[in-house]
């Protein structure tokens, strides 16, 4: 129960995963008014540690979001004045494998949470997307908001149907509906599996690290903690039925990022092992946010190098956190994707 009536309560889903608990611990900290309810599914991204000192003014409830009973129940017993949905499978690899999830959680949850904030009269509803949503861009030019979308992997295409869905509600139901796309992003919590982690624990234990094609598919970097502050920013201030890009303004190639970490931890440059590119690899990312910084002045606070170094040395000083991953169930996914390739 949220303490005061002059509390505002969100509806937070996927709130263990790594931006989920990082908005959570942002918001938590800053913002006395609100109270929190997480609603995770807690699949193998998900972890509770993440939130372990956050249970003041939050309320975790495990559920899929793909369950409308189960989570019809959670509207009911609440009052929801704000729905920021990032509870997604979320990682490229994972979709290309196994699709069939990806429409679940990414398209049907979204949908469920549309469906029961409209009948609760939720005050607004964020969804949390991905400049992936856009497809592939050639060596020059970047993502607008008006950019036709042009997803290529199943987790872009369930993230824009979502996207779309969501807009729909806006303009059918004329529904308080927002969207953010977001570049890449990364930080402390990300789960092992995405690039940045990857690398800086493959090297800190000197294990390869496998590199996709020609390694030089570039990504528009961006460190998590700015990623939350757009997203309040787009809360707080966002126009209703608008989208609004964040980014990082820090374009880089695969191989330069992995050569920065390495040199960063004094490790060779021979631990870099070539792999067979991912299959439809979009190739280039880039972010226009000239809109978001219009309406709310976002600005993206952390520089690639400034990001990177705090987040080598997060997971320096966090080891037992991703240690207890790697001995888990993950281990065999890892073996498969990244040991015996
Ligand atoms: N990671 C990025 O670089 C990035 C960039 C832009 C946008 N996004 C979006 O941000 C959101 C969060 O991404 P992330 O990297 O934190 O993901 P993550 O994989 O780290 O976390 C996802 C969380 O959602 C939960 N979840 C998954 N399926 C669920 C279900 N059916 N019901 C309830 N909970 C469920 C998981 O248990 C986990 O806690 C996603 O919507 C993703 O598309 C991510």
């Amino acid at each position: 129960m949220r303490v005061f009536n002059y509390m505002k309560t969100y509806l937070v889903t996927g709130g263990f995963g790594f931006i989920g608990s990082n908005f959570i611990r942002y918001v938590l900290d800053n913002k006395k008014d609100v109270y929190i309810i997480n609603v995770d599914k807690v699949t193998y991204a998900a972890n509770p540690e993440n939130l372990a000192d956050y249970s003041a003014n939050c309320k975790f409830y495990k559920v899929d979001i793909a369950d409308k009973t189960a989570l019809s129940k959670i509207f009911i017993e609440n009052k929801i004045d704000c729905v920021v949905n990032f509870a997604a499978e979320s990682h490229v690899d994972r979709s290309i494998a196994d699709p069939g999830i990806f429409i679940k959680t990414n398209v049907e949850g979204t949908l469920n949470l549309l469906e029961l904030s409209l009948k609760h009269n939720v005050g607004k509803f964020l969804q949390v997307s991905t400049d992936e949503v856009y497809g592939s861009l050639g060596a020059s030019g970047k993502f607008s908001e008006d950019t036709p979308l042009s997803p290529r992997s199943p987790y872009s295409a369930s993230k824009a149907s979502a996207d779309m869905l969501a807009m729909a509600f806006f303009h059918t139901y004329n529904m308080p509906v927002l969207i953010s796309r977001c570049s890449n992003n990364y930080g402390p919590y990300q789960f092992p599996e995405k690039l940045i982690p990857l690398v800086i624990i493959n090297a800190l234990n000197n294990k390869y690290i496998p590199l996709y094609g020609d390694g030089k598919n570039v990504r528009d970097w961006i460190h998590v903690s700015d990623h939350v502050k757009g997203i309040c920013s787009v809360l707080e201030k966002g126009k209703l039925g608008e989208v609004y890009n964040i980014g990082g303004n820090s374009e880089a190639e695969n191989i330069d990022i992995i050569i920065y970490i390495l040199n960063k931890l004094n490790k060779p440059h021979s631990l870099i092992k070539y792999v067979k590119d991912r299959q439809g690899h979009d190739r280039r990312y880039a972010m226009d946010f000239s809109r978001i910084n219009a309406e709310t002045g976002f600005l993206p606070e952390y520089n690639i190098e400034k990001g990177i170094d705090s987040t080598i040395s997060w997971y320096i000083k966090n080891e037992s956190w991703w240690q207890e991953i790697l001995s888990g169930d993950y281990k065999e996914y890892y073996k498969k994707m990244y040991e015996n390739r």
